[in-house]
């Protein structure tokens, strides 16, 4: 397939990107891209590869810019059932740590996830998955931790692999027992801890050993916070994984500091997420550390909340951004990357390019899949979208809708 006479064909470089070099995209205008089965075999001028492979099929493109798909490397796809009441509440005036302490939040997820069928979260779960991927996310990573306790965080393991299975949205799973202390375990976190350690983590070990072994292992997670799992508790929990093989993923400092970003960055964690509270010294750190920082903007935005991740000081000190949606049902129902970058560069006041890198190459990189997607280049994963604009800032420009037209997935065509 030759999809040819692009307005724009734009892409940041096959590497992930950092610094004053972040917001360098390549745009071919009147650009083509050459797809062989899956993969990119070639990329240029129209004129040229249009004269050098004049038998294939081709898709014109004339009026439309082409990018790569967008990766979203922080979301929470499965679970079941809805928090509209919570919603409700907090508009009212509770904030979202206080329903989750009074045993709403996290856990009312949690008890709905339990007692849904395989093939009813399967069901829910699918819909959202297409709507991401209408919206051009052609890859996420999804994570577990609305069952915490073993067969129901599993039974969303196996939701994740079943629809990563079907396709077309390609899933990288994560086991987030460490979501929040289930009720029973209230008053002995620790218990619940030693579970996580001593029980789920070999026991997923094992299983995906039977099950997945063509699969990296998936990532593992803690909720790093007050009121969740403390930075003691979590290190145990990194510690344990990391014998085992996991790599790691945290939620640190969302609402308050309690240092999980500079554990992150201490045990090399593949990426550290929200950030919202990270201190100037710990996001040095990131400019040194091969650590991902990810922004997950939706989430300060849909708790009405005026702080965000300080990204333009995390560019400055040479760390490697990316961009997330963080959907879920508690503080950011959208998977919609397109808004995110639209925010980022309003709230973070990112450029659309350096929003854009943030979102593919970059994002890539904090679900260590850099060397297959993010980028359009030669040997890399044929996921392409094709805008119903010729001019990719209107995604930072326009906010709220879908500018997605068409999309290629491992280069299969979806209208
Ligand atoms: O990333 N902070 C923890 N987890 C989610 C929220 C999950 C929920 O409320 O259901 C987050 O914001
Ligand atoms: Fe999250």
């Amino acid at each position: 397939m030759l999809i040819h006479s692009a307005a724009q064909l734009l892409t940041p470089s096959a590497q992930p990107q950092r610094g004053s070099r972040m917001g360098e995209l390549s745009i071919i205008p009147n650009g083509a891209v050459l797809i062989e089965g899956e993969t990119i075999a070639a990329v240029g001028e129209s004129a040229d590869l249009l004269r050098r492979y004049p038998n294939e099929e081709r898709y014109d493109a004339s009026g439309h810019a082409v990018l790569p798909g967008f990766v979203d490397p922080h979301t929470h796809l499965v679970w079941a059932s809805d928090r509209a009441a919570e919603f409700e509440m907090r508009l009212e005036g509770k904030t979202y740590m206080e329903i989750m302490t009074a045993g709403g939040g996290i856990q009312s997820t949690v008890n709905a996830t339990r007692s849904a069928s395989t093939a009813e979260l399967i069901a829910q779960t699918a819909r959202r998955a297409q709507d991401i991927f209408a919206l051009g996310t052609t890859t996420a990573e999804a994570k577990s931790g609305y069952g915490l306790e073993w067969t129901s965080e599993l039974k969303q393991m196996e939701v994740l692999l079943e629809l990563d299975r079907q396709g077309p949205l390609e899933i990288q799973p994560t086991f987030l027992a460490a979501h929040a202390i289930p009720s029973g375990f209230g008053d002995r976190p620790d218990a619940y801890v030693q579970q996580i350690c001593a029980q789920m983590l070999p026991e997923l070990k094992n299983w995906w050993e039977r099950h997945a072994s063509k699969r990296p292992l998936p990532f593992v997670d803690v909720f790093c916070e007050k009121g969740a799992f403390s930075l003691e508790q979590t290190r145990l929990i990194f510690t344990t994984a990391q014998e085992l093989g996991f790599p790691l993923k945290v939620h640190a400092d969302e609402f308050e500091n309690i240092g999980g970003a500079r554990l992150a960055i201490e045990m090399g964690a593949v990426s550290a997420d929200h950030l919202v509270k990270t201190s100037p010294e710990e996001v040095r750190l990131f400019g040194s550390s091969s650590t991902a920082a990810v922004a997950l903007p939706l989430t300060p935005f849909g708790l009405n909340e005026l702080e965000y991740t300080p990204a333009k000081a995390i560019i400055a000190a040479n760390g490697l951004l990316a961009l997330a949606s963080d959907l879920n049902p508690g503080t950011a129902w959208c998977g919609n990357m397109q808004f995110v970058i639209a925010l980022a560069c309003r709230a973070m006041h990112l450029t659309p390019a350096q929003a854009i890198t943030a979102a593919t190459i970059n994002a890539a990189a904090a679900i260590q899949r850099e060397e297959q997607l993010g980028s359009i280049h030669p040997g890399k994963q044929a996921d392409l979208l094709v805008l119903r604009v010729d001019d990719y800032r209107h995604l930072a420009y326009r906010f709220g809708g879908n500018l997605v037209k068409d999309i290629f997935k491992k280069g299969r065509l979806y209208q």
